[in-house]
């Protein structure tokens, strides 16, 4: 079976509603029909300032959303970055194939350092794809669910991928970008024409999966939208509406224009209720599960450790080849 393979930060403890819409929903369609890897990717989040408490909770609280939100933990291998070796050692192998421009020439690195400027970045920050690079490959994946704004992250992977075939012999598959055609980005509920993020700077524009309903409700209906009033999906002319309707569609699977058909009469007000609605059914299910999970963090951790030795076994032998390949001597 094709395999698939994904993981996300657990940086705040919550996923937010990009993350659910553009990655979570479509590993959970997909599963059934991949040989299927999910982790959480705690490795990556060191590279920026954090708390080591805050990190380790919001690590299991990461991985009992993935199981909260619909992955079967006995179908798919979900486990936690760290908890595989192979990930670092690999991701070194792979700093050594990167060109140090090739590198300076990812937007993700330019947008986070420019924050703080780059002399407060670290290196983590800077080789971060490289080691995202190295998830990919270990595990052999064809094909990688995720929103947009890794798509510049993909492309480093498939050329470090074919550099390495071509300077070693074929070892790793190249892999495919999976992202969805709705959802795929989707935009601050105050800022509608830049991305929900968790770092963005007000929380008003940011849906975060584990809110409560009434939060939830409140940051939909002050959704920034525009003044004239008509229900259309319009990008660039009304973006608020868009991106509204955007994620009315990705959570129900209707398309925007059965919904635009069904609003057009309304006016915003009956939309943004009728999207509370959807929205916090769906989410306030899964944060109902990730509690009861998280009241159980022995049985989480099994599954977690389960998972971990399988994900050991495939990255090891990738690993081992590699190695091989470029010339390290085995050991005795
Ligand atoms: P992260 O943790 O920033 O985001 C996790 C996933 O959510 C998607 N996403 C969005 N999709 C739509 N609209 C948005 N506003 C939005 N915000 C985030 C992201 O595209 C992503 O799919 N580098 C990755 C984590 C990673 C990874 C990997 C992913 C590390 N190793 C290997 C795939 C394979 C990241 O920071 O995602």
């Amino acid at each position: 079976r094709p395999v698939i393979l994904s993981g996300m930060q657990p940086s705040s403890g919550s996923l937010h509603l990009g993350n659910y819409l553009g990655a979570l929903g479509n590993w959970v369609r997909m599963q059934q029909d991949y040989d299927a890897y999910f982790f959480v990717v705690d490795l990556h989040a060191i590279t920026v300032p954090q708390d080591p408490d805050a990190l380790r909770a919001a690590t299991r609280a990461t991985a009992a959303q993935y199981i909260a939100a619909g992955i079967d933990p006995q179908q798919s291998t979900l486990f936690i970055q760290s908890h595989v070796p192979a990930h670092a050692e690999l991701a070194w192998v792979l700093n050594t194939l990167t060109g140090f421009g090739e590198a300076a020439r990812m937007t993700q690195f330019k947008d986070k350092s420019a924050k703080h400027g780059t002399d407060a970045a670290s290196v983590g920050l800077f080789t971060y794809p490289i080691l995202m690079s190295a998830d990919i490959l270990l595990y052999q994946a064809d094909a990688v669910p995720v929103g947009d704004d890794q798509r510049q992250h993909l492309e480093l992977t498939r050329d470090l991928a074919t550099r390495f075939n071509s300077r070693f012999g074929e070892t790793f598959v190249v892999p495919e970008a999976f992202i969805g055609k709705e959802g795929a980005r989707i935009y601050d509920l105050q800022h509608p024409t830049a991305k929900m993020s968790k770092s963005a700077e007000s929380d008003a524009g940011l849906i975060r999966v584990m809110d409560e309903a009434n939060v939830t409700k409140k940051k939909i209906m002050r959704a920034v939208t525009d003044a004239d009033g008509e229900i259309r999906f319009d990008r660039e002319a009304k973006p608020g509406i868009a991106n509204l309707l955007t994620i009315f569609a990705t959570m129900t699977g209707r398309t925007t224009d059965s919904l635009v058909e069904e609003f057009a009469g309304g006016g915003y007000g009956d939309l943004k209720k009728a999207l509370v609605e959807v929205v916090t059914e769906r989410l306030g299910a899964i944060r109902t599960r990730t509690l009861e999970l998280l009241d159980d963090p022995a049985e989480l951790d099994r599954t977690l450790g389960a998972a971990a030795d399988r994900a050991n076994e495939r990255a090891e032998a990738t690993l081992a080849t590699v190695y091989d390949r470029i010339g390290l001597l085995r050991r005795p």
